[in-house]
């Protein structure tokens, strides 16, 4: 999603907002531009379409002067990722950079065109220059023009504000798109994220909804919505967040990929005593024997997570789960039933449907347990229980350490869910706790399989579509499977449960389409087998993952086996996610598409 920057300093602005935007390029853009002041009030804008490198030689051919400005990278929702849509948007004395979807911009717009605005971009965005500019000129101080301007928008939005004459002032305001502020030696910054600010700031501010901020070089005044003055407390930036670095590695996929054991075993060390095999009475502070159900909300990858701990609440509680998509739960006719806990998964906490899927539990009442990776999201703020995975950052967008601690989390919780409800006696409980704790050293085995990857890689590369299946718990792992593959390489892929293939996909099955079928040794390997013959008879170059069990008793329809380590059946869905993390990652770079951010995608779907 758009990245938003902001600084009062001493030195030149756009060097600092040129390097601030460029840690902002993980969260996904197509274009990208700067607005500075100078120190006689002059203000002065470059935009430019496509990657911040071609903003960057702009502004060296055309440099930029000030110590006062705003950046932006867009992510783009209203009107094509060209220059005359990048922001910051002026409406003489406002530039304005945003965050969001203003809902109502249509009314907006022609309200505007009618009392004489000239409108000169596609966006939504450009009618809050205008707003903010005719408050101004209507001779209102900027709080109070500001309060005015938001008061005007429906929607989500994080804004940041600079004005010409006004050398030394910036303002910002926030309604669903998360904002923090921060302090450092280089001055007062705004920015997206604390991502953003590390380097800069150690101490920073996160709005909150509704709020609106002053900045002068000395001070920072935040106001709620009816303009009352508020404080909101500086936090010390994380230090992880400041490491977030590629080290050795050519991406922050690899590097996040191959972190996997290190941050798994972190997240477990949070939920369970590893020395005694039991669990930490006070991690998950959830009775589960006080609730007949669970509902689990998600996106995306994180809906994956929620998918196979779907079949570990089910089994070891004997708890039914009503998993859906969040952006068709919050439009759902939901009954919430008070015996109902509501839990939600999200990496970035900032997910515009979950959070607002959240928000109609909280307003039903509903108990809200939340599993999230930035503690210090909007959604970590608003849940009931914060059951946090201990990823640390992941800068790539596609997701991959983020989905097997959300795994690891869910795994944890599904056992504590068992031991509450009495369906999982203290032996079982223990054998499953034991398998959680291999997790961390079965999943660096697992990455031993890179080599042999690559080589498959170059099979599924040239492919123009794939198909992913699994059962069970491999069923959630196949969906994840296909989506990595899609979202990194571009190659169409879909993952099906494998016994839906003859009910329609096997239609789609030739020699061109690689079939990886994902099958660890379980219950159900049989099965998959037989689907995986079924495919095999119609042609389909087949990638089987399994473990040495299956490799032995799958005969020989595969094409190519990948043998991950013998692992308990309950952590299964960590360890086959490795090899398929690792096929779309190598895809990718055979296909040579940018791995970390491939186009089209944000890393925190901050709108609808
Ligand atoms: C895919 C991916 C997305 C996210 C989804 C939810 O690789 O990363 O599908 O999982 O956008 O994001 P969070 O978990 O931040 O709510």
């Amino acid at each position: 999603m758009c990245g938003i920057v902001g600084i009062i300093g001493q030195r030149d602005a756009a060097p600092l907002l040129l390097d601030a935007l460029k840690r902002l390029e993980y969260r996904g853009y197509d274009s990208a531009g700067l607005a500075t002041v100078d120190a006689q009030g002059a203000m002065s804008r470059r935009r430019s379409a496509g990657k911040l490198r071609n903003l960057e030689r702009r502004v060296e051919t055309e440099p930029l002067v000030g110590g006062t400005g705003i950046g932006h990278t867009r992510w783009a929702t209203h009107g094509a990722p060209n220059e005359a849509n990048a922001h910051p948007h002026v409406a003489a004395p406002v530039a304005v950079v945003h965050n969001g979807i203003i809902e109502n911009f249509r009314a907006l717009r022609d309200r505007l065109a009618k009392s004489g605005a000239t409108l000169t971009s596609e966006t939504d965005s450009e009618t809050i220059a205008h707003l903010m500019a005719q408050r101004l000129a209507a001779g209102e101080d900027v709080k109070t023009a500001l309060l005015g301007t938001i008061g005007a928008l429906e929607g989500a939005y994080a804004l940041a504000f600079a004005f010409e004459g006004q050398p030394q002032l910036l303002a910002a305001a926030r309604s669903g798109s998360p904002l923090a502020i921060g302090f450092g030696d280089d001055g007062v910054m705004i920015g997206s994220d604390a991502i953003a600010l590390a380097p800069f700031c150690d101490k920073i501010i996160y709005l909150d909804d509704g709020d609106v901020a002053i900045l002068t070089p000395t001070r920072v005044d935040i106001f709620d919505q009816s303009g009352t003055p508020v404080e909101r407390p500086a936090v010390a930036v994380p230090v992880q967040i400041s490491l977030a670095e590629k080290g050795n590695y050519r991406h922050f996929m690899a590097k996040e990929i191959h972190e996997q054991p290190e941050v798994i075993a972190r997240t477990i060390g949070h939920y369970l005593d590893i020395g005694a095999a039991t669990m930490r009475s006070d991690a998950v502070p959830i009775d589960f024997a006080d609730y007949r159900r669970v509902s689990l909300t998600a996106c995306g990858t994180a809906y994956y997570s929620g998918l196979v701990a779907r079949h570990w609440f089910e089994h070891l509680a004997r708890l039914p789960v009503d998993l859906d998509v969040a952006s068709e739960f919050r439009y759902r006719a939901q009954n919430f039933p008070r015996d109902e806990l509501s839990m939600f998964v999200s990496q970035s906490g900032e997910t515009a449907d979950t959070l607002a899927s959240l928000r109609a539990c909280r307003a039903a009442g509903q108990t809200i347990a939340t599993i999230v990776n930035v503690p210090t999201s909007t959604m970590a703020r608003e849940t009931d229980i914060m059951l946090p995975t201990l990823a640390g950052p992941e800068i790539g967008v596609a997701s991959t350490k983020a989905f097997t601690c959300q795994l690891a989390t869910l795994a944890a919780v599904a056992i504590k869910a068992g031991l509450d409800r009495g369906t999982l006696d203290e032996a079982s409980a223990r054998e499953k706790i034991e398998a959680l704790i291999e997790a961390p050293r079965l999943v660096a085995d697992a990455l031993h399989v890179e080599p042999q990857i690559e080589r498959i890689a170059k099979i599924v590369a040239p492919a123009r579509s794939a198909l992913f299946i699994g059962r069970g718990p491999a069923y959630g792992i196949a969906l994840e499977g296909a989506l990595k593959l899609k979202e990194l390489s571009y190659i169409h892929a879909e993952g099906y449960a494998a016994g839906e293939l003859k009910h329609g996909p096997i239609a789609l099955v030739d020699d061109s389409v690689p079939v990886v079928v994902v099958a660890p040794y379980d219950d159900l390997f049989a099965k998959t087998v037989s689907n995986m013959e079924e495919v095999a008879a119609r042609g389909a170059r087949i990638i089987l993952i399994t473990d040495a069990r299956g490799a032995d008793a799958a005969g020989e329809a595969a094409e190519e086996t990948l043998v991950m380590p013998d692992a308990p059946s309950f952590i299964h869905p960590l360890v086959m996610t490795v090899p398929l993390q690792l096929l779309a990652y190598h895809a990718a770079i055979t296909n040579g598409t940018d791995v970390d951010q491939p186009r089209n995608l944000a890393k925190s779907v901050t709108v609808e």
